[in-house]
């Protein structure tokens, strides 16, 4: 896991209080750190942190109503939500599922960069890339034609695991992240020549019609809700007979929902659905998983999709 974010309330009384308060839950003294946290938030009531530890430990305790206010008020303090509270609110169903905030995933994944592939790798088996490779050689197969891309899109490129699994067969690497760290990480591996540090949306609506004959997306949907709008840039920057490869985490159910691991899960059908309404066609969508989660492969998605 990555270190906690701690954002200084700008008084060391306070800060002091929420050291403790850390200390105190970590010990599994919930009830006193939630206290020394409430002192905390009334020396510096613009405390995110602080609120957002709270938030925490009263949803640890079950109090639901009092972890709805805490988040909200760590939400208040910090509107870019770096700590992301507004996933806790879904979670607690006090708010509607929507899109994950953009400084949220900046900071998680700034604060993993150092140790991401360590932990993904090592600790949880990543095998994203690995699967996304297969699945494109086999829809390549199926259609007789060579599997050499000249120009491949990586979004969430992350440190380059992706782009390292496919590097014989691609020409020219463009990588699309929003944590800077990541990219910084991806740059030194010397695989891409050119990367951006920005939404995957946003990068892809930066990119012309028809200018890539490959995109692939490994373990990095799971942190988009709304699929379609992603799904509707990647037919467009696609040439004719272009392939979109990417991992998923799904559900049983219908829809969209955020799992436990603050990851969303895409059902089968609505990703089907999501396909098709994007103009794609689909070539494989099989149950497979990129990743484990408490040393089981946890429920995931492999799609591969073609331009017509
Ligand atoms: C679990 S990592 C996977 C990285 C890489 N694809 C790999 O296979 O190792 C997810 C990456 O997606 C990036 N990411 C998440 N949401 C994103 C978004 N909306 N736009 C661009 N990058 C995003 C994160 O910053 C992170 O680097």
């Amino acid at each position: 896991m990555p270190a906690r974010l701690f954002l200084s309330s700008g008084d060391l009384v306070a800060d002091r209080r929420f050291d403790f308060a850390r200390d105190l839950q970590l010990k599994g003294d919930l009830v006193a750190a939630a206290d020394l946290l409430l002192q905390a938030t009334e020396l510096a009531p613009r405390f995110a942190s602080a609120w957002f530890t709270l938030g925490e430990i009263r949803q640890q305790l079950g109090e639901r109503d009092a972890a709805i206010a805490a988040f909200q008020a760590a939400r208040e303090a910090d509107p870019e939500d770096r700590h992301g509270a507004s996933l806790h609110l879904m979670l607690l169903g006090a708010e509607r599922l929507s899109s994950m905030p953009q400084a949220y995933v900046r900071a998680l994944f700034d604060q993993y960069a150092p140790k991401f592939e360590a932990a993904l790798v090592d600790d949880l088996d990543y095998r994203g890339p690995a699967l996304l490779f297969k699945a494109v050689l086999t829809a390549r197969n199926a259609v007789r034609k060579p599997a050499f891309f000249k120009h491949a899109l990586d979004l969430g490129c992350g440190t380059g695991l992706a782009a390292a699994a496919f590097a014989r067969e691609v020409d020219h690497f463009i990588g699309i992240d929003l944590s800077p760290r990541m990219i910084e990480k991806a740059r030194l591996t010397g695989l891409y020549e050119q990367l951006e540090v920005a939404d995957m949306l946003h990068g892809l609506r930066g990119r012309p019609d028809a200018s890539a004959d490959l995109v692939i997306a490994a373990d990095a949907m799971v942190y988009v809700a709304d699929l379609l709008p992603v799904l509707q840039e990647v037919r467009r920057v696609l040439v004719g007979r272009g392939l979109l490869a990417f991992t998923l985490e799904t559900h049983r159910g219908e829809g969209v929902i955020l799992g436990e691991g603050l990851r969303y899960a895409h059902g089968a059908a609505y990703v089907r659905r999501s396909i098709e309404d994007a103009g794609l066609a689909l070539s494989l969508l099989e149950n497979s998983s990129a990743r484990n989660e408490d040393n089981t492969p946890g429920p995931g998605l492999l799609v591969v999709a073609a331009t017509r």
